[in-house]
């Protein structure tokens, strides 16, 4: 093990950002009102004031958005506008996984990897020490991940019990990391190694910059089964939270509670695409909303696949930014023909080395299972291949500029399943925000 893969493995956020001043808590707590409890009150109010105005702001802004009749029309005369480029978005990936998990990251990443974006690796707590700093010191052979500087690896990992409610610890760990690492990644996304893309970075960037701003891409649903129903009124104890080796199942306890009143419940897909806004809400904001129903889902099973669907749609500020899918294939077929045909940007449940990620390597992505996803950010490939075969490997020789994209036929499938999703839903983003499908 080298020092320099041990000082990348702890590059990881050591302190966790959240016990950093914010600049929001600095100036609830200024020096000069901290002995005036009247002067806290007040500059909290022109807080809150500012707030609720920028908020308004938001929320007029995206209303102007979502409430266009023709929107359908709009977004595809807007989509197919090639003349005027808006500039692409920049994304944060975390990327988790687990024990003996490192090949299947490392893949994951070279089929999500793009200049724009910022990728933070996570092994938990199953995995050992020496298999995170395997990890890191991989990252650090592959010559554009370093020369660019965008991927980290989690050195002080957390536990992942998908039952539990660590891992969505994990996941809001590994989203105020990203808010620290960088200023100016504009939607989070959260990946597991059984996750992969369907479609190009360059692909998704395209089509992701012509989409207003602040939408959050959360599938969602408050229609529980009644099995589902149950296991909402267990009481479960995650040990992964407090326990630091590595702990037992969850358990539960022998009573049972009543759903909440104060809120309503949602759940859906683990995973997510969330406006940084909505991640300050959550992490840093002032509302209260994000860390009563944090606290609520401690002992719940599966959090993770109902906070932020709680959070948003119980948020006066951002259910309307919510759109009902995260761009993620819905379907259990596992056709590749259906796959692709359904326009999605990913797609989970993938076992180790499917022999059909291969296929989705060299039809949809345009690339090798051993190399890096290709963009328009690269000027010139190397053309000698290397060696080893099985390991990934760096093809870029000359960079280029990363705001160059260069989309193929994924950008119209996708293109096609965002009008394809707005008009199955009644032709508004809207008509599916946060209703009730209770039956
Ligand atoms: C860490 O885990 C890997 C994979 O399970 C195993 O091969 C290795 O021996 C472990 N190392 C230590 C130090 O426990
Ligand atoms: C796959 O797509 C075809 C249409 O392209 C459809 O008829 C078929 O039912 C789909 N298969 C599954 C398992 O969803």
């Amino acid at each position: 093990m080298t020092t320099a893969a041990m000082a990348l493995a702890d590059a990881a956020p050591k302190p966790p950002p959240l016990q950093e001043p914010t600049p929001l808590s600095s100036l609830v707590f200024s020096k000069e009102s901290r002995n005036l409890s009247c002067l806290v009150v007040t500059s909290l109010v022109s807080i809150l004031f500012a707030l609720s105005f920028s908020f308004s702001s938001l929320s007029l802004s995206s209303s102007v958005a979502f409430t266009k009749n023709n929107i359908n029309t709009r977004l595809a005369s807007l989509l197919s506008l090639h003349n005027s480029l808006p500039p692409p978005p920049s994304l944060a990936y975390l990327v988790t996984g687990s024990t003996g998990d490192h090949n299947r990251i490392l893949r994951l990443l070279s089929a999500v990897y793009h200049p724009k974006n910022i990728y933070l690796l996570h092994l938990d707590l199953e995995a050992n020490q020496s298999e995170r700093e395997a990890l890191a010191y991989a990252v650090q052979k592959i010559n554009v991940y370093m020369e660019i500087g965008n991927v980290h690896v989690v050195g002080h990992a957390g536990n992942g019990d998908t039952k539990g409610s660590s891992s969505l610890a994990v996941v809001l760990h590994g989203a105020a990391a990203l808010l620290k690492l960088s200023k100016h990644w504009n939607w989070f996304l959260n990946l597991d190694v059984s996750d992969y893309p369907l479609v190009t970075q360059d692909d998704l960037l395209h089509i992701l910059a012509f989409l207003p701003r602040e939408i959050n891409f959360i599938q969602h649903t408050d229609h529980f089964d009644p099995r589902e129903f149950r296991r909402l009124k267990r009481v479960m104890i995650d040990p992964g939270l407090y326990l630091s080796t590595q702990p037992d199942q969850v358990f539960y306890g022998t009573q049972q509670r009543e759903l909440p009143d104060a809120f309503r419940i949602f759940t859906g897909s683990g995973s997510v695409i969330l406006t940084r806004n909505f991640i300050e809400y959550c992490i840093l904001g002032t509302d209260n909303l994000p860390r009563s129903i944090l606290m609520y889902y401690t002992n719940t099973l599966s959090s993770h696949t109902k906070y932020f669907h709680t959070v948003v749609c119980n948020s006066l500020e951002f259910k309307n930014t919510v759109f009902n899918s995260n761009l993620h294939f819905a379907s259990s077929a596992d056709l590749f023909k259906n796959m692709s045909r359904s326009g999605a940007a990913f797609r989970s449940g993938f076992v180790e080395n499917d022999p059909i990620l291969d296929r989705i390597d060299l039809v949809l992505l345009g690339k090798l299972p051993s190399k890096i996803i290709p963009g328009g950010w690269c000027l010139e490939k190397k053309t000698k291949m290397s060696s080893s075969s099985s390991s990934i490997s760096n093809e870029c020789s000359v960079l280029g500029d990363a705001n160059i994209l260069r989309p193929g036929p994924g950008a119209k499938r996708l293109e096609n399943f965002i009008l394809k999703f707005i008009s199955d839903s009644g032709g508004s983003l809207r008509a599916r925000q946060c209703i009730s499908d209770r039956k």
